[in-house]
């Protein structure tokens, strides 16, 4: 078995898609190597890009705020992305994400999946339909599959939910209170898998 540092060092010179050749960096997965819950976003955003870590920005500050309201200690879990590389489209100054497609979702999942083999979880949540594509390797819908215990496609036990930036999209707040209460839900779900 090979170790998450080990795993890391490899996934810094992956060039398996051509995503690494604008991005700064490959985000690694962060957290302990024991963590019985991991959480597997889409892509490092702007922010994760240049800082190196998964989930520091805008989408991160309503995850931890999620995490802390479903009693899971954000440093006790193991946080990564289905995509390792920021894919985005210059405009001006700015870098505007891009989603990204299922060729890249497909070649990186390598990395998810050593991260997973190393780790061995009790539970492994999708935030996110790019997540779930990579952890069932195709794509689901999230609405029907969220709020119960599925199977990943490598037989681990997961729940699906929505990306923390959908709540952040949400424009009127009646609405962005109740999907946020529902993502809140999702957690405290993957909370008590992973306790069982
Ligand atoms: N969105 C993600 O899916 N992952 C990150 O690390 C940041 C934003």
């Amino acid at each position: 078995m090979t170790s998450l540092s080990q795993i890391r060092a490899e996934a810094e010179k992956c060039t398996a898609c051509p995503l690494y050749k604008h991005a700064t960096q490959t985000v690694f997965g962060e957290g302990p190597a024991r963590a019985r819950i991991v959480l597997v976003g889409e892509q490092p955003g702007d922010q994760e890009d240049l800082a190196g870590k998964p989930f520091v920005g805008p989408a991160g500050q309503i995850l931890n705020r999620a995490l802390d309201d479903a009693d899971i200690e954000r440093t006790k879990a193991y946080i990564t992305n289905a995509v390792k590389h920021f894919k985005f489209a210059p405009r001006g100054k700015r870098r505007i994400h891009s989603k990204p497609n299922a060729v890249e979702i497909k070649i990186c999942h390598q990395w998810v999946s050593r991260e997973l083999d190393a780790i061995e979880p009790d539970v492994v949540v999708a935030l996110g339909a790019t997540a779930a594509q990579s952890l069932m390797g195709k794509a689901m819908p999230i609405g029907k599959n969220r709020g119960h215990e599925l199977t990943w496609a490598d037989g681990r036990r997961g729940i699906v939910t929505v990306h923390p930036s959908y709540l952040l999209r949400i424009p009127d707040e009646e609405s962005k209170a109740r999907e946020y209460h529902a993502f809140v839900r999702d957690l405290k779900l993957a909370a008590k898998l992973a306790a069982k």
